[in-house]
């Protein structure tokens, strides 16, 4: 038995202040969550300069309570993995920055993380048996992609979406729908009373021979759809909508998803992201024959530390390290 590592994670991409201790890359001892969705739900979706400094506001006391209820002390942490980008640059740079001072004074090393990489982590945490090559479809409300894992710290992205992500559609829509914000967990809920075949919304790129999505003009065709029930003096069904727009964008979702998993021979699909939290998406990929199906619980399929933890410990594994000039990268792609 080598030496037990601990990692100490730092997530605050967008509107989740994390943090998280964790044993080996696998066992987390602790994963302190402050949520602001409740500060951003009044203006409908999350406002940048609102979130940078309510993540100042909570940082040092969420650090506070991981280490409390890790187990372990501040002294036993071995490195610091940091979420750098994509994400809201000065929402990220409040948890780099802390990040930075930390690994400085602990003498420790820093590990920048990147948050599509962490996603898909999640599952390493929930599934102790789960490792690569797998095809991963990572859907969240800032990224749609379609992943090769090749390795722990090797990934080349098969597919992604040319417009909105897929939990942008369902917040998009759902705002509309005047369902408040976040809007994939009410839409997924209301679905389930609604008829998914009541409206044919179109579900795009099905024909093409290629990996990308494309949902903007799913999201239009449900505007247009909701301004002519309007225009005739109709009643919208909310249920209905939401239904039938869900079956189309979990409908696209799977067909390119067994088209990745033809064109790599992988066994294994693995779900992430927040919007891997979804029921329906969970059920319609469960049907994909030929392949074992793994996706987070649904406290890991939105942003949390553990995740950051668990990717952070692979990219140590495989040397990467960090130093006090690493920037935030906003736009920061998965597999640079
Ligand atoms: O991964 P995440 O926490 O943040 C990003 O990195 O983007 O994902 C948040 C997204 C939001 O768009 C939210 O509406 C969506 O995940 N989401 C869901 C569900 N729960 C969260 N979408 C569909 N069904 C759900 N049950
Ligand atoms: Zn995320």
């Amino acid at each position: 038995m080598g030496k037990t590592i601990y990692t100490l994670a730092i997530e605050s991409s967008c509107d989740e202040t994390a943090v998280a201790v964790l044993e080996n890359g696998r066992k987390v001892l602790s994963n302190v969550i402050f949520s602001q969705i409740d500060i951003h739900k009044s203006f409908g979706g999350v406002v940048p300069e609102v979130a940078s400094r309510n993540h100042l506001d909570k940082i040092s006391e969420v650090i506070d309570e991981a280490i409390r209820t890790s187990g372990v002390s501040l002294g036993d942490i071995d490195h610091l993995a940091v979420t750098y980008g994509p994400g809201l640059v000065g929402a990220l740079l409040v948890g780099l920055s802390t990040a930075k001072a930390l690994a400085y004074a602990l003498d420790i090393p820093l590990i920048p993380v990147n948050h599509i990489e962490g996603h898909i982590a999640a599952n390493y945490i929930a599934h102790p048996d789960l490792k690569p090559p797998f095809v991963c479809l990572i859907v969240s409300g800032g990224h749609s992609h379609l992943v090769d894992v090749v390795d722990y710290t090797t990934f080349n992205v098969i597919g992604r979406t040319r417009d909105d992500a897929a939990g942008e559609a369902f917040d998009k829509v759902a705002r509309t729908l005047g369902l408040g914000y976040p809007g994939g967990p009410v839409v997924d809920r209301l679905s389930k009373e609604g008829n998914p075949k009541a409206v044919a919304f179109p579900m795009a790129m099905m024909t093409e021979d290629h990996l990308d999505f494309s949902f903007s003009g799913l999201k239009s065709a449900v505007l247009n759809h909701l301004n002519s029930v309007k225009m005739k003096g109709e009643a919208i069904v909310v249920a209905d909508v939401c239904a039938s727009f869900q079956a189309a964008l979990i409908g696209a979702l799977k067909g390119k998803t067994e088209l990745a998993i033809k064109r790599t021979g992988h066994k294994t699909l693995v779900l992430a992201g927040g919007v891997a939290a979804n029921s329906a998406l969970r059920e319609a990929l469960a049907t994909i024959e030929g392949v074992t199906l793994y996706h987070p619980p649904l406290s890991l399929c939105t942003d949390n530390a553990a995740m950051i933890g668990a990717a952070g410990y692979y990219r140590w594994l495989a040397g990467t390290r960090g130093d006090l000039y690493v920037n935030a990268v906003p736009n920061l792609k998965i597999g640079d």
